[in-house]
């Protein structure tokens, strides 16, 4: 089977992997540089759990191929907190109680992370339509609504 070689920024570290053309992202993220954060829920594109940062935007890593990691910068949900405080997003989640499960919650993170840089002054109608990839079958999203909204405060002040 052919290998080729992925250099690739994640969390500000750089990394060389030695892979299969047709490994997907969440798997190189995973498996590879062992950032287990990043999770694998449906493999369809449905869930929304393995949403990563890949140059600032927002990609479900299960339907990327590890090659567009070259070159690229990638954010996962362990590297939101930057010298050991919470990303202001992970803070609102926090103090709104809107931290789901394990499962679900990195990818809300991330959403949230580069939709408040689209939209730094959203409607709660903004934050249900950017919410529509991602997939909790469990609770509900009005807490959500309201940490993205504190997020949004705090990051503009
Ligand atoms: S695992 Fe990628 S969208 Fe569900
Ligand atoms: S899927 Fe995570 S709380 Fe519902």
């Amino acid at each position: 089977m052919q290998r080729i070689t992925v250099k690739t920024t994640i969390n500000d570290t750089d990394y060389s992997f030695d892979v299969e053309p047709r490994l997907l992202l969440v798997d190189l993220i995973r498996d590879k540089a062992g950032l287990t954060g990043t999770h694998a829920g449906c493999d369809t594109g449905n869930c929304g759990a393995c949403t990563v940062l890949l140059n600032g935007l927002t990609v479900k890593s299960c339907q990327v191929l590890a090659p567009r990691a070259r070159g690229a910068e990638i954010r996962t949900v362990e590297g939101l907190a930057q010298n050991g405080a919470l990303h202001p997003v992970q803070e609102a989640f926090w103090e709104c109680d809107a931290l789901e499960c394990g499962f679900c919650t990195p990818g809300m993170l991330m959403t949230t992370v580069a939709f408040l840089v689209e939209n730094p002054h959203p409607s709660d109608e903004d934050i249900r339509r950017a919410y529509s990839g991602n997939l909790c079958r469990c609770t509900g999203y009005l807490n959500i609504i309201k940490a993205v909204k504190r997020a949004a405060e705090t990051m503009e002040s």
